[in-house]
Formats: structure tokens, sequence, C-alpha cells
């Protein structure tokens, strides 16, 4: 189980907390950044002229933003973000291994912060991104323009995916106030991630506790 920040803590009755202004602060940079570098990117490599300079730069600030969040933001709140992402669980395992049985037998899942698929294509994402840069690197120093564009279409398409998800389907479009405002519909948080409800209402629970506890 992930553990939770301060930024999770519920907002309302309605409403609950779900992305923190670190993770919101770090996921509209890699898009604006990302963005850029596409918008800005050269045709092919001729040597290091101002056009690849351009894109090399708006490249790095993709990286250099993401450093700045994470030297100035909620570094505790990002790390445990970035655990319940990328860190497969009891509840992942025991979800693959009921793909085998027919749909008719399946129990509902109590999923954490992160479902299954979103983590895989966490996984996926990050391993495109890395790719991006090092066949990047090898598109300027040796030439190799084709790999890096075999990346990027890859990535296109993961995102593509990714996007539909966060804004055109109606089951997953109501996460898109989270990552714009931080907090979600709790009735949609308690049908889509439940475990995470329950720990997030549980830590609040716990602290409202403690700050009534005279001392
Ligand atoms: C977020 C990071 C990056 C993105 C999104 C990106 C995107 C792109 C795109 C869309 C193209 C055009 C590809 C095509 O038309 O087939 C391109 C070309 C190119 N990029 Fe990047 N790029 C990134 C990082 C880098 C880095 C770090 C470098 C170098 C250090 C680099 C060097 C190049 C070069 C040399 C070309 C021309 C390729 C050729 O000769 O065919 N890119 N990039
Ligand atoms: C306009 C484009 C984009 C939109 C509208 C968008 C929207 C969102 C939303 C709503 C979430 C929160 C999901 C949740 O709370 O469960 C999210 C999470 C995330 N986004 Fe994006 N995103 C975009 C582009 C990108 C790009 C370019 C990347 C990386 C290169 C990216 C990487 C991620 C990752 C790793 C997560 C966390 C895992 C997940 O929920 O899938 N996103 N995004």
């Amino acid at each position: 189980m992930g553990t939770l920040d301060a930024a999770a803590q519920p907002v309302s009755s309605a409403l609950v907390r779900r992305h923190g202004r670190t993770q919101r602060a770090a996921h509209w940079w890699i898009v604006v950044a990302f963005v850029a570098t596409v918008l800005d990117s050269p045709e092919e490599a001729d040597g290091l002229d101002a056009g690849l300079i351009l894109h090399i730069s708006t490249a790095g600030l993709l990286l250099l933003g993401v450093l700045g969040v994470v030297v100035l933001g909620d570094r505790r709140a990002l790390a445990a973000d970035l655990r319940s992402l990328m860190v497969f669980d009891d509840t992942d395992r025991a979800f693959l291994r009921s793909l085998r049985r027919p749909r008719t037998e399946r129990r509902p899942v109590r999923w954490g912060k992160f479902n299954t698929g979103q983590k895989a294509a966490a996984w996926v994402l990050a391993v495109l991104v890395l790719g991006i840069f090092v066949t990047g690197v090898g598109a300027a120093a040796l030439g190799l323009g084709g790999v890096h564009g075999a990346v990027l279409m890859l990535t296109y398409a993961v995102l593509a995916g990714h996007v539909v998800m966060a804004v055109l389907n109606p089951a997953t479009r109501p996460a898109l106030r989270g990552m714009l405002t931080g907090a979600v519909d709790r009735a949609w948080a308690t049908h889509h991630h439940p475990a995470w409800v329950a720990q997030v209402d549980a830590v609040s629970a716990h602290s409202q506790g403690t700050s009534s506890t005279p001392s």
C-alpha cells in the first residue's frame, strides 16, 4: 500500500483530494515541454544548427522542470505517488490471476490509487520517454533519426490512449478534474478506487482524532 500525503486529505464530503500541487506541476510541465519539443522538432539532423539547438533546449527544459519540481516541491508526496504508480502489489497480482477465470466469475477489484492498467501504461511511458532521449542523442550524434522517429510513433500511440481515457471515456474522464484542480468527485473515486478512498478517509479520521486529542 502506498503511503498518503497531506495533499491526499478529503476536501469535502463531495470531493476527495487526489493530486497535490507538486504532482500537478510535474504532470503539466511534462505535457507542455513534450508538446513544445514535438512542435519544434527538426525534420532531419543537419549538424548542430539553430533548429536542433532549440529542439534539444526544449527537451532539456522538460528534464530541468521536473528536476525543479522535485527540488522545490513536496518530495514525500511525489515519492508516495510514484510508489503507488510504479509498484505492482497484491491487488494487481490478484487481478492478473483473475483474468484466467471467465468474466462472470470475477469479483470486482478494490483498486488503490492507480489500477493495473495505469501502472502498466506508466512503465511503458517511462521506458518510451527514456528511449526518446537516448535515441535523440543517437539522432544528433550519429544521424540515427529513424530510431528516434520510431520510438516517437510508439509514444504517440500510448499517449493517444492516455488522452482518450482522460478526456473522452466517460468512465475515467472524472479523473481530469483531479489533475486540473487537485480534487475528484467522491462518488466516482469510491466506485473506481475504493481502497484508495478508504485509505484517505482513514488517514483523515486519524489526523482529526490526533488534532482533537487534548495535550
Ligand atoms: C521529449 C523529448 C523529445 C521529443 C518529444 C522529440 C521529438 C522529435 C520529433 C517529433 C522529431 C521529428 C522526427 C521525424 O520526423 O521522424 C525529432 C527529430 C529529431 N530529434 Fe528529437 N525529440 C526529443 C528529444 C531529443 C533529444 C534529447 C535530442 C538530441 C540530444 C533530439 C534530437 C533530434 C534530432 C537530431 C532529430 C532529427 C532526426 C533526423 O535526422 O531524422 N531529440 N525529435
Ligand atoms: C493533454 C494531454 C494529457 C492529459 C489531458 C492528461 C491527463 C491526465 C490525467 C487526468 C491524469 C490523472 C489520472 C488519475 O488521476 O487517475 C494523468 C495521469 C498521468 N499522466 Fe497524463 N495527461 C496528458 C498528457 C500526458 C503526457 C504527455 C504524459 C507523459 C509523457 C503523461 C503521463 C501521465 C502519467 C504517468 C500519469 C499517472 C498515471 C495515470 O493516471 O495514467 N500524461 N494524466
